[in-house]
């Protein structure tokens, strides 16, 4: 059967990462979580002095970005992919609410973006990938055979955020997230390069009201259709 490349993009925790991963491993494609990438990029200018406080050295990062080597490594219990930065498993390190709160700026810097495109671009060049993020099917895969723009509403997203956040422990206040989450939706929508929009060919999915299953399902439909096509 042909492979195809399946971009799913939309809203900050709307269950894009569970449901491309899900789908990967069930036709056994490649998976890639472009939000770590950004992720990563935050939490190395957390530790090396570039975002301090609510400042970004933008000269140092532009200088060290093509030192920032980001990749991802099956873990062979789960069976998923976990993010490596320059060699250590950052996984967790990028999952805090404090990456969370910092990874909007980073992510509007246009360097960083075409750095981080430039690797995504290449990581897809044999087909055969599920990406998700936030402009998949817009700047860098604009002819993905299939595209997905998932969206759920802001309270429903930030519910499932807290709960999952809580699971591992993490002390945090529902408020908190969901001001994230509005505050995240905010500057993704309205940053100048690869602003957060839907493709015009994208097929939309609300899943406000849909459990992992039913998602699941609707999403295998859509690849068995695009690839008997
Ligand atoms: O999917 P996520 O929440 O882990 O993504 C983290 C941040 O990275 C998100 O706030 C927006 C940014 N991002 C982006 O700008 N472009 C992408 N392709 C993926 C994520």
């Amino acid at each position: 059967m042909k492979k195809i490349t399946i971009a799913i993009d939309g809203y900050s925790s709307c269950g894009k990462s569970t449901m491309a991963k899900d789908l990967a491993k069930e036709i056994k494609y490649i998976y890639i979580d472009s939000g770590a990438m950004y992720r990563a990029v935050t939490l190395y200018s957390m530790e090396n002095h570039i975002f301090t406080g609510q400042n970004i050295d933008t000269d140092k990062l532009r200088h060290e970005i093509k030192n920032i080597q980001i990749s991802f490594h099956l873990n062979q219990e789960t069976g998923n992919p976990e993010t490596y930065l320059n060699g250590v498993n950052v996984e967790n390190k990028i999952r805090t609410l404090e990456v969370s709160s910092k990874v909007s700026p980073i992510s509007t810097l246009d360097f960083v973006r075409s750095n981080l495109v430039a690797q995504q671009q290449l990581m897809g060049k044999s087909k055969g990938i599920v990406m998700d993020g936030r402009d998949i099917g817009t700047t860098v895969f604009p002819h993905a055979e299939l595209k997905i723009f998932v969206s759920a509403s802001p309270d429903i997203r930030a519910k499932r955020r807290y709960n999952e956040l809580i699971k591992k422990g993490q002390k945090i206040k529902f408020s908190e997230i969901l001001e994230n989450i509005k505050e995240r939706d905010r500057i993704d929508q309205h940053r100048t390069v690869s602003p957060l929009k839907r493709a015009e060919d994208a097929l939309l999915l609300d899943n406000s009201d849909l459990t992992i299953d039913e998602q699941k399902a609707w999403l295998l439909d859509q690849f068995k259709r695009v690839t008997a096509e």
